[in-house]
């Protein structure tokens, strides 16, 4: 199927339509909660990590929700198939689409009511991907992904990232198999992600913590738990 490149243009939605409160997103409910994001380039271990992490939280009493993107809502698990499984060729703004709308239904159906009910919610991948991949890795305008982003989350912030740093040979060795879209594009692709997400960190030291991610799963659980430990400890002062 050829691909036809064009640039999209954005056209101001009529005022009728802007009012339309189909299109309202909710905004930033009142959060006793708190919003625990994971991130990291592909394989370095991070799904692991956030199902220690919330047996460790729980067992200490903490109403933990775990929770993922893309797909964690029935929406969203349609689009993870499209995006991660599927063949389809996609224009870089088609896939930068269908990530946010992934997070739309998240937000508001799951993670929205869960801060509100005050749990902590892990979530394995949130914005932060949405700007390292289809920003820095699809070498996109960055700060346009963010406006899209920004719309997209209608407010709800992370309270603290988790960022699984380690170099891109340590992760693709970890893989072993390339079988989804991402994880088969070239160790260049992979490398411009983890550049974005340390350019993330910089930019953001207090919210995104790096956790070095090339020991063994012991060693980062251990990090982990001190780095969360310590961070809800000086909270609740
Ligand atoms: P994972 O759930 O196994 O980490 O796979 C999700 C893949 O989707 C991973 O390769 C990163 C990619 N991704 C994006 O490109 N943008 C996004 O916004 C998100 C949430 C994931």
């Amino acid at each position: 199927m050829p691909r036809t490149r064009g640039a999209w243009t954005p056209r101001r939605a009529p005022a009728t339509v802007r009012a339309s409160a189909e299109l309202e997103l909710p905004t930033q409910p009142t959060r006793p909660g708190t919003l625990i994001t994971i991130e990291g380039i592909d394989g370095a271990g991070k799904s692991t990590q956030v199902d220690l992490l919330a047996a460790h939280l729980g067992a200490r009493g903490h109403h933990v929700v775990a929770t993922r993107e893309p797909g964690a809502t029935p929406l969203g698990h349609e689009l993870r198939r499209l995006l991660l499984q599927s063949e389809i060729a996609l224009e870089p703004f088609a896939e930068l689409l269908l990530f946010l709308a992934d997070r739309v239904e998240h937000v508001r159906r799951v993670i929205a009511p869960a801060l509100a009910a005050g749990a902590i919610v892990l979530c394995d991948r949130f914005s932060d991907s949405t700007i390292a991949y289809q920003g820095y890795g699809r070498e996109a305008d960055v700060a346009r992904v963010r406006r899209w982003d920004e719309e997209s989350r209608a407010g709800i912030t992370p309270d603290l990232t988790l960022l699984l740093d380690c170099p891109v040979a340590v992760a693709s060795a970890r893989r072993r198999h390339a079988t989804d879209r991402y994880q088969s594009l070239d160790p260049a692709f992979h490398q411009r992600v983890r550049d974005g997400f340390l350019a993330l960190a910089a930019l953001e030291p207090t919210r995104v913590r790096r956790v070095d991610a090339s020991r063994d799963v012991a060693g980062v659980r251990d990090e982990i738990e001190r780095v969360v430990g310590t961070w809800l400890e000086e909270r609740r002062r």
